[in-house]
């Protein structure tokens, strides 16, 4: 066993997002989100032609889900509100009752077994009636995105004390509007990618400024943003150019988001303002694809969080690319100038970006307290972390990656003091996948998709889990795969 332990403020969860486990896509009032139409149109999207239409059924069997997180034994459910369950033409004109009360017992049932529900309002699916007027490439939407909002702490703020605003903008928008990897699938290198990143960013502190001046007094909640990384490993580490290069990375990928928010200076970092001007002046461009914020939008930037949500699951290996863009237009993977090589992968089934180096995060914690001061005020939670594999309930190397994951928790709490107060393992059970569909597995539970019943079952690193929450240490003996 590993001989330190998680201090007794260190909070554990478990994470889901509305769209990969609740199905009832057209139940309860609810409208369509934007995966919803775009992936009836284009079934060929997901390898397995499928979509959320039911996905794990949670809308329906929530009771089951609690019952699961119970037998972890975590004490606190990282979840999200479906917008167009709640708002059905993404306005505030039509609240949906049928949706509204579904979040409200749902909730109600997990206070009532002491289970602390940490909401999150936006992981991904915008209504369709929003995507229809340009999504976060319109800074109309952010009205949009204010007025919901305002509505779900109306609804739930008495109950919901924990909130996060966003789930991994940058997945978003380099994956959905840079590329066509997730919806909307625009495809707008470059210029579609930094629109939502800036309206994206404005919208959290509007959010953020709105709780606090309106509900903060009376609901005494807390507000944060759920941001993503991945640990950008030098080819070589006596190579300058590659330290450069995974510097780079993480500028372009991380400190994008997190230093207007973070830092003192409420604004893009110098290295990623230049990258983009220079490029843009490159191409022939005479302003930067990069909007710039107003005073009055950095103050409201600066300091707009009272956590850190990281996300983290992978490593990357960097050195610098030949400049030769991947696509013929700027972007964001052409500014950040890298190439990235995946060949810390072991051959194991499971999706290509998902390479397994443990140190990796610790290394990514202390970056992210060393660059952000204010993270010695206020905490990060972990809001993600897992492993996809093809779905088998003996997964060996399920437990494996948790242990060894949260040992470089321990090691950056207790060697680097490190401010890190909580973990939420991704996933509480197999769900929709984005564009991998149900053909890979993060779940701690095994669903059966072919059973109507959408039978769940849980796996080996659920009980893992579980004795780790319960001892508060790792014992890498616990579960130990058979000697062939
Ligand atoms: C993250 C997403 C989450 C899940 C995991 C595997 O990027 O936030 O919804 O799909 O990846």
């Amino acid at each position: 066993a590993s001989n330190y332990s998680f201090p007794d403020d260190f909070i554990f969860g478990v994470s889901t997002a509305a769209f990969q486990i609740e199905g009832a896509w057209n139940e309860g009032g609810k409208g369509e989100s934007m995966w919803d139409t775009y992936l009836h149109k284009n079934p060929q999207f997901t390898p397995d032609r499928s979509n959320g239409d039911v996905a794990a059924d949670s809308y329906h069997k929530y009771m089951e889900d609690i019952q699961m997180i119970q037998k972890l034994g975590v004490k606190y459910y990282r979840m999200s509100i479906s917008w167009p369950r709640l708002l059905p033409n993404g306005t505030d004109n039509n609240i949906s009752r049928e949706g509204a009360m579904y979040y409200r017992t749902l909730f109600e049932e997990l206070l009532k077994v002491n289970i602390t529900p940490i909401v999150t309002l936006f992981h991904w699916d915008m209504p369709t009636a929003l995507m229809d007027l340009g999504g976060w490439t319109n800074p109309k939407v952010m009205d949009y995105f204010e007025d919901y909002a305002r509505v779900a702490f109306n609804l739930y703020g008495d109950i919901i004390k924990t909130w996060t605003t966003l789930n991994e903008p940058h997945q978003h928008c380099y994956n959905g509007y840079g590329l066509d990897y997730f919806v909307p699938a625009l495809m707008s290198h470059g210029v579609g990618e930094y629109l939502c990143t800036h309206y994206l960013l404005l919208s959290h502190a509007r959010v953020y400024r709105m709780y606090e001046k309106e509900f903060r007094p009376y609901q005494k909640g807390k507000v944060g943003i759920t941001l993503d990384a991945f640990w950008a490993k030098p080819r070589d580490a006596n190579k300058a150019e590659d330290v450069l290069a995974a510097n780079a990375y993480l500028h372009m990928h991380l400190d994008i988001y997190a230093h207007p928010i973070f830092s003192d200076v409420g604004d893009y970092p110098t290295f990623v303002r230049e990258r983009v001007n220079n490029m843009s002046l490159e191409q022939g461009f005479s302003r930067s694809r990069l909007p710039y914020f107003t005073d009055e939008e950095i103050l409201a930037i600066k300091g707009s969080a009272d956590f850190f949500g990281l996300n983290h699951y992978t490593t990357f290996i960097m050195s610098p690319s030949s400049m030769e863009p991947k696509w013929n237009v700027p972007s964001l993977d052409h500014d950040t100038g890298v190439k990235v090589d995946q060949n810390l992968t072991w051959p194991r089934p499971g999706p290509e970006w998902l390479t397994v180096y443990p140190p990796g995060f610790r290394q990514l914690l202390n970056y992210v307290q060393d660059n952000y001061r204010m993270l010695r005020d206020i905490p990060i939670l972990i809001t993600e972390n897992g492993m996809a594999d093809l779905g088998q309930t003996e997964d060996y190397e399920r437990v494996a990656y948790f242990n060894d994951y949260l040992h470089q928790v321990l090691l950056a709490i207790h060697e680097d003091g490190v401010n890190v107060k909580g973990y939420f393992a991704w996933t509480l059970m197999d769900d929709f996948e984005w564009s991998d569909g149900y053909t890979f597995k993060f779940g701690l539970y095994k669903v059966d998709f072919d059973s109507p019943e959408k039978t769940r079952t849980p796996k080996l690193s659920a009980k893992n889990y579980a004795n780790i929450v319960r001892t508060r240490r790792i014992d890498f003996n616990y579960i130990k795969p058979p000697i062939i």
